[in-house]
């Protein structure tokens, strides 16, 4: 028997978030430049690599697996590795296979996601609205989302949908994306936006909406009720009564969550980053590559988790934006 992934603040780490690409098919205003640089075909890990990765973490204790990007369903053959990763679902080890993606490709992907163990899945839309949909976006359709979240709700998968708080740009949507969540049977997570990659400082706050605004707001229309349901995630549910499902709060800037954090990122290239909000990290594709010895890789991994900070400062209470990250959100997957 292994021990566990404890960090230095005595958390356990039984959460996984790992990103297989950089790239991405859209341009999200908040999280990329138009112009972005992507790294080199050889510096990403294989995919065999990532199993390995993956399996060691598993071994120590991470029950739940997130698959990320950039956006995750254009790594070529990415499938593959979902079917590998399935084989930890049937031995019970791992409780959860998931990712978080745009929704560009699920109409192509949906079913094999499903028939691959994956049984709930995150979906990034902003707005609902064509016009504004490109305009976040950049190059995104969102007739092509829409198409996508119908296939993978036909394909079996439920389906949660995030949407970055975004001040004077969905605000006046609040309760139409919740009406057209619980139509759907779906739940949705709100997210406060966060100072990760230079965008420019002014815009971050003034693109900032706070989730206690927000839900205040949905309070005048609907009867919140709280739940102390987690999904294994950062966010707080509530219920809308009126309706039944399910709204999640993200809410690093108005409320830290960093004491319950259960969670580690690993990045294509396979730097593992402690903390979204932190530069901090450690190379575990040297490791990786020097042997195939599991337990050298597992020291390493024990070596990195041993250096996760206490939280982010992020921080826009002084009118200026505190603690911000200098990597963009893609870099590691939210
Ligand atoms: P569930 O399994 O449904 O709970 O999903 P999740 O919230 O763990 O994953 P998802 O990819 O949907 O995350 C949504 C967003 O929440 C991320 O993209 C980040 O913006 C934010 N987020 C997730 N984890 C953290 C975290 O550890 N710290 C901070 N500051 N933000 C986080
Ligand atoms: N702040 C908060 N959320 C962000 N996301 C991307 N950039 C930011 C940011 N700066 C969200 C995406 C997606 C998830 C992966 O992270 O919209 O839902
Ligand atoms: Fe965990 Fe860092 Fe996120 Fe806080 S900001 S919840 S410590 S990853």
């Amino acid at each position: 028997m292994t021990a566990p992934l404890i960090d230095p603040f005595q958390r356990p780490i039984s959460y996984l978030r790992l990103s297989v690409t950089d790239r991405c098919d859209f341009r999200c205003v908040y999280c990329m430049s138009e112009q972005m640089t992507f790294l080199p075909k050889k510096d990403l890990l294989t995919l065999e690599e990532l199993d390995r990765l993956c399996t060691s973490f598993i071994n120590l204790g991470v029950e739940k697996l997130r698959i990320t990007g950039g956006e995750p369903l254009v790594r070529r053959n990415i499938m593959s590795f979902f079917n590998a990763m399935s084989r930890h679902l049937d031995t019970g080890a791992l409780k959860e296979l998931t990712l978080t993606t745009n929704g560009s490709q699920l109409e192509k992907y949906a079913k094999d996601l499903f028939a691959a163990g994956v049984r709930r899945i995150n979906v990034s839309i902003d707005t609902l609205e064509d016009a504004k949909f490109t305009e976040v976006t950049r190059w995104g359709r969102l007739s092509q989302v829409l198409r996508g979240l119908d296939a993978a709700q036909d394909a079996g998968l439920r389906v949660k949908l995030n949407a970055v708080a975004l001040k004077n740009f969905n605000e006046d949507e609040l309760f139409t994306m919740a009406e057209f969540c619980a139509k759907r049977d779906m739940d949705m997570t709100w997210i406060e936006v966060m100072p990760m990659g230079d965008i420019g400082n002014e815009t971050r706050i003034g693109q900032y909406w706070s989730l206690k605004d927000l839900r205040a707001t949905l309070a005048e229309k609907y009867t919140l009720t709280d739940l102390s349901e987690r999904s294994g995630g950062p966010a707080r549910y509530v219920r809308l009564e009126e309706t039944g499902q399910k709204i999640g709060f993200i809410t690093p800037l108005s409320h830290n969550f960093c004491e319950s954090c259960n969670r580690v990122r690993i990045t294509c290239t396979g730097s593992i980053y402690t903390c979204l909000g932190q530069e901090g990290n450690s190379d575990l594709r040297a490791p990786l590559r020097a042997s195939d010895d599991p337990d050298a890789l597992a020291d390493a991994i024990r070596a990195a988790i041993s250096l996760k900070p206490k939280g982010h400062d992020f921080d826009y209470s002084r009118q200026s934006v505190d603690g911000r990250v200098s990597r963009h959100m893609s870099h590691t997957g939210g």
